[in-house]
């Protein structure tokens, strides 16, 4: 039985038991990543959740690179291998990754068509486990959802604290962005009242202790999303202004932390009375099942993007949230 030539380094055959094999396509995923080096932390999860699968990856890729080798990823399996090519775009700079999403999306076309997981920095998992932990809170301890209810993202101007605000936003609060600068405050609000097509969302300067008390006076959650190893939230001010404070989250492991006196493995722990919290490190735990779950889509999907919508619609079914 003769295996077509370009086929035969990655194909798998199997006898179909009518004496005649038909390839079974080895994954293969292919991560587009804008860092220097692109990152081990999507890759080395890929490896253990898939390790049949054929790993390569790019670092430094830019939009126009994306162009070509998408292009190149889509033809030489053909129309039932490209079904098993997936592409996974990741690193820092979340607008360059949005722009390599776009020339994708252009890109490609039926039937050559790859399904595409998004979640640069982690943002898309990240966000999508911070809120939907918050919102299980809110209702397991009786408080309702998110719909009307005032919630401060701290730092929100950052990749997760923007999903985060976006999130929150479409779940229906009403949501204040906090930064150390106006105009980046109101451009990330700006930007996702666009995306969710209603003003839902504030921006606020708040470069102090007692700014960011004021922010939270009237905040029913409150989900700190600062940078690694930057405290934003000290107890005395949780306790001075956080008054109406129900649920309270923090995603920064890094010491100090985000939220002072909030452990990093908390879950539904109450902080203050009635003030009930979840740690950086019980999100990312979460964080790493939603990643797994959007894998798990995307692999078996034959097309579509994998983002924060659909990492968000895993997060809650993981959570038994309707
Ligand atoms: N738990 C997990 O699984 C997980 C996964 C991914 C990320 N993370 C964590 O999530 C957090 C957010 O990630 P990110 O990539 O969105 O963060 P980021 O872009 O590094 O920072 C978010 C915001 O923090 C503010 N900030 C930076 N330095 C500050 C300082 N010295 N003082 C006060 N504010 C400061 C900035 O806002 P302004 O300049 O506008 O004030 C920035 O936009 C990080 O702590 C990261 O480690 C956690």
């Amino acid at each position: 039985m003769l295996l077509p030539i370009n086929l035969k380094r990655i194909d798998i055959y199997l006898n179909s038991g009518d004496g005649v094999s038909v390839p079974s396509y080895k994954p293969v995923i292919i991560f587009l990543d804008t860092d220097k080096h692109a990152s081990p932390f999507d890759i080395l999860m890929a490896v253990d959740l898939y390790p049949d699968a054929q790993i390569v990856y790019y670092s430094n890729v830019e939009a126009e690179d994306a162009k070509k080798l998408v292009q190149d990823a889509m033809f030489p399996r053909g129309p039932k291998g490209v079904k098993r090519t997936k592409i996974f775009i990741s690193g820092y700079d979340v607008e360059k990754a949005e722009a390599i999403l776009e020339t994708a999306k252009k890109v490609m076309f039926p039937p050559f068509e790859m399904a595409v997981i998004m979640d640069p920095r982690g943002a898309h998992t990240t966000g999508s486990a911070t809120v939907a932990k918050a919102l299980s809170l809110l209702l397991e301890k009786g408080f309702g959802g998110f719909d009307g209810k005032k919630v401060a993202v701290l730092a929100g101007t950052g990749p997760v604290g923007r999903i985060v605000s976006h999130l929150c936003g479409m779940e229906g609060a009403e949501v204040i962005i906090t930064s150390r600068s106006q105009e980046r405050a109101t451009s990330i609000a700006t930007r996702i009242n666009e995306e969710l097509g209603i003003e839902r969302v504030k921006g606020v300067k708040a470069a102090t202790p007692e700014m960011i008390g004021e922010t939270i006076k009237d905040a029913h959650v409150i989900l700190s999303t600062g940078a690694a190893g930057v405290q934003l939230l000290s107890k005395r001010v949780l306790e001075e202004y956080g008054g109406r404070c129900n649920v309270i989250a923090d995603i920064n492991a890094i010491p100090p932390l985000g939220v002072e006196g909030l452990k990093p493995t908390d879950d539904s722990v109450e902080v203050l009375p009635e003030v009930w919290g979840i740690g950086a490190l019980t999100i990312g735990t979460f964080k790493n099942e939603i990643e797994a779950e959007l894998f798990k889509k995307a692999m078996e999907a034959k097309k579509g993007v994998f983002d924060y919508k659909i990492a968000y619609q895993v997060a809650k079914s993981l959570l038994k949230i309707p």
